[in-house]
């Protein structure tokens, strides 16, 4: 097997996970990582233990043929440009820009450069969310028609970093994007208009919303709903609710998925680590519903895996760079995500229902 080196550019948080797959990637030889301050970079790859290299370096050296994108989003686009230009495999995180043309930006130099280029939207590989696809997949509910989600966390950033500081409706691009995009992939169809709704912020320190409520017309008068609200929940970063199972699961955190068909319906409960699934039947005196199939995961067994799968996604991803296939979600496919995102932005910066043809959207 031919091994390649990979980079990650950005290694905060989130470049760790991006650094772990490099490493243990049997596609990857040597593992280099790229922080703009030297001092931080040399002291977080120590850390990681992977190699302190220059974005100039990476770029020129012909070795790099990966490279994760793990920056603050408004870097994402001329990091994945010039990597795309510089002839690397580009798996960028979320969001694909900060505005909409930007996003279109990325899919152009992909198509001029012929580069691989994957937007992280690893929900995708997580396996309660991948299962609620192929029950769909099945014909098990029937067409389905209204997707409900509902999230309640209690994310409180930190003050004056990035994510605080960011202005406007940020966390639709940012955060939502990855539930927007699975209730496209649900409805697997192009959106004709959005709505969206959001309240006086809470949390005083955000410059920007921390609440939203975005509505989305799919063809033949499918409807999907997200519900997102800051502040409930009593457990927080620290005390993670995906790991710690018991006290946190009904303290105020909802992450739920309810998708009805003409057949029955799903559901995905993501703080309660379990999915089910109902059939609707005729009787009689009225249509009856029942819970036929029930999944559990335990996250000391499952880890992450059935959720936010990063790892997996970047372990196939570099397998499908490294020999030679095409990206899993073309760049398309992410460009319409965030056309969604930013219509719904649109839908609550002008108080329109903005239709997904709107000449607005480009
Ligand atoms: N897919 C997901 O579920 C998920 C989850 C968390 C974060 N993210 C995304 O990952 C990215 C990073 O988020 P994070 O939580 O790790 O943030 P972070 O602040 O922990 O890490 C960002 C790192 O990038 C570095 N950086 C700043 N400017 C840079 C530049 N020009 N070039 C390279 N590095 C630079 C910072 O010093 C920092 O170490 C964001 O785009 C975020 O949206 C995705």
């Amino acid at each position: 097997m031919k091994k390649m080196n990979a980079a990650v550019l950005g290694v905060g948080q989130m470049g760790a996970t991006h650094v772990q797959a490099a490493l243990e990637s049997p596609y990857i030889d040597k593992v280099y990582g790229f922080e703009p301050d030297p001092a931080r970079c040399k002291s977080r790859c120590e850390e990681l233990k992977i190699l302190p290299a220059s974005l100039e370096s990476i770029l020129a050296d012909p070795s790099v043929g990966f490279v994760s994108i793990a920056s603050p989003n408004e870097t994402h686009v001329e990091l994945a440009e010039k990597c795309m230009r510089a002839g690397k495999a580009v798996l960028m995180e979320k969001p694909m820009g900060c505005s909409l043309g930007e996003a279109r930006h990325m899919c152009e130099v992909e198509k001029e450069t012929g580069a691989f280029l994957q937007v992280g939207f690893e929900l995708h590989y997580s396996q309660m969310y991948t299962r609620l696809r192929q029950w769909i997949d099945a014909g098990l509910i029937g067409t389905p028609v209204n997707d409900q989600c509902r999230y309640y966390c209690c994310e409180f950033h930190k003050k004056n970093t990035w994510r605080s500081l960011s202005t406007g409706s940020f966390l639709i691009g940012e955060k939502l994007s990855h539930y927007l995009d699975l209730q496209r992939w649900y409805f697997d169809a192009v959106p004709e208009s959005v709505y969206s709704l959001s309240s006086a912020k809470v949390v005083p320190y955000f410059h920007h919303r921390d609440n939203h409520q975005i509505m989305t017309r799919y063809p033949d008068g499918r409807v999907a709903v997200l519900n997102f609200i800051m502040y409930i929940a009593e457990s927080h970063l620290a005390r993670d609710p995906l790991q710690n199972g018991k006290k946190e699961v009904d303290d105020g955190h909802f992450l739920q998925f309810h998708i009805c068909g003409t057949k029955g319906a799903v559901e995905a409960d993501v703080f309660k680590h379990r999915m089910r699934r109902w059939e609707f039947s005729d009787t009689p005196e009225y249509m009856d519903s029942k819970i036929v199939e029930e999944i559990t995961f335990d996250p000391k067994k499952d880890g992450l895996l059935y959720y936010h799968n990063v790892l997996g996604q970047n372990l196939h991803v570099i397998e499908l760079a490294a020999t030679g296939k095409k990206p899993e979600m073309s760049a398309v496919d992410a460009l319409n995500t965030m056309k969604l995102c930013f219509a719904a932005e649109l839908s609550e910066d002008t108080g329109e229902i903005i239709r997904f043809d709107d000449p607005r959207l480009g």
